[in-house]
């Protein structure tokens, strides 16, 4: 997770208790707590990206995202994680039918929107395409909507970040989840995501203005859908 507004709620529904981070993590903010398996969970570790030292703000995107995930999966080598979930808030489009509170799983992909590299190989590689784990009937089962997660440096978007967003289909955007991706696919591990939406991209009030408004309630979203998740994922296992 990226903000500590997003995992608190979460954090204290689950008790979690504080991790060290592997010693060549020890620099970065990102802090790992974990929570032990209970009768209907699996043992969760909920990483969050932390506080940037310098401003005193969470770290927000997609660099410390990559760098938390990195950081997760060598404290706890791949064949001890069955999936890494990219938990957190997001913007919709209500012409797409997506509102204020709404949650969605990721499927079936992640892509960037603001990584343009236009030669051959490298424009895929910008781009990202990295499958989403299926968690489709969980998504169903919670009243969940599903749609694929595309991933900026930015809370707004520029005209061709706009047209990169229509070309690819995507209908929930954020800031992490395409990083977060690419390492856990790096170490082989399935990657979803969760993803409750706090503003929409196409309304006339600014995305911040509607992100600030909307924050506190998509953080208790997160957290009961993200609980009922791992409960179902428990209850798989
Ligand atoms: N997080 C919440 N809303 C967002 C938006 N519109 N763009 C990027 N990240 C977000």
């Amino acid at each position: 997770m990226a903000m500590e507004a997003e995992a608190a709620p979460l954090g204290e529904a689950i008790g979690a208790f504080r991790s060290e981070s592997p010693p060549w993590a020890r620099a970065l903010p990102c802090r790992l707590d974990v929570a032990p398996a209970t009768a209907s969970r699996p043992e969760v570790v909920l990483a969050v990206n932390g506080i940037d030292p310098r401003t005193g703000v969470d770290c927000i995107g997609s660099t410390a995202a990559a760098l938390t995930t990195q950081t997760v999966l060598t404290a706890y080598p791949g064949d001890e994680i069955d999936l890494v979930l990219s938990v957190g808030t997001a913007g919709g489009w209500s012409r797409l039918g997506a509102d204020i509170g709404d949650v969605y799983m990721a499927w079936d992909r992640f892509v960037s929107h603001d990584r343009r590299i236009d030669i051959p190989g490298f424009d895929a590689f910008a781009r990202g395409d990295l499958p989403a784990a299926d968690l489709r009937h969980h998504a169903a089962a919670l009243g969940c909507r599903t749609g694929i997660v595309t991933t900026g440096d930015s809370l707004d978007e520029s005209p061709d970040d706009q047209e990169r967003i229509r070309a690819s289909g995507a209908e929930v955007k954020e800031m992490e989840a395409a990083a977060v991706a690419w390492v856990a696919h790096l170490h082989g591990v399935p990657v979803g995501a969760v993803k409750a939406i706090t503003d929409l991209v196409d309304s006339p009030v600014s995305t911040s203005e509607q992100f600030t408004a909307n924050l506190a309630a998509a953080a208790q979203s997160l957290r009961e859908t993200t609980l009922a998740l791992l409960d179902r994922l428990g209850a798989d296992s």
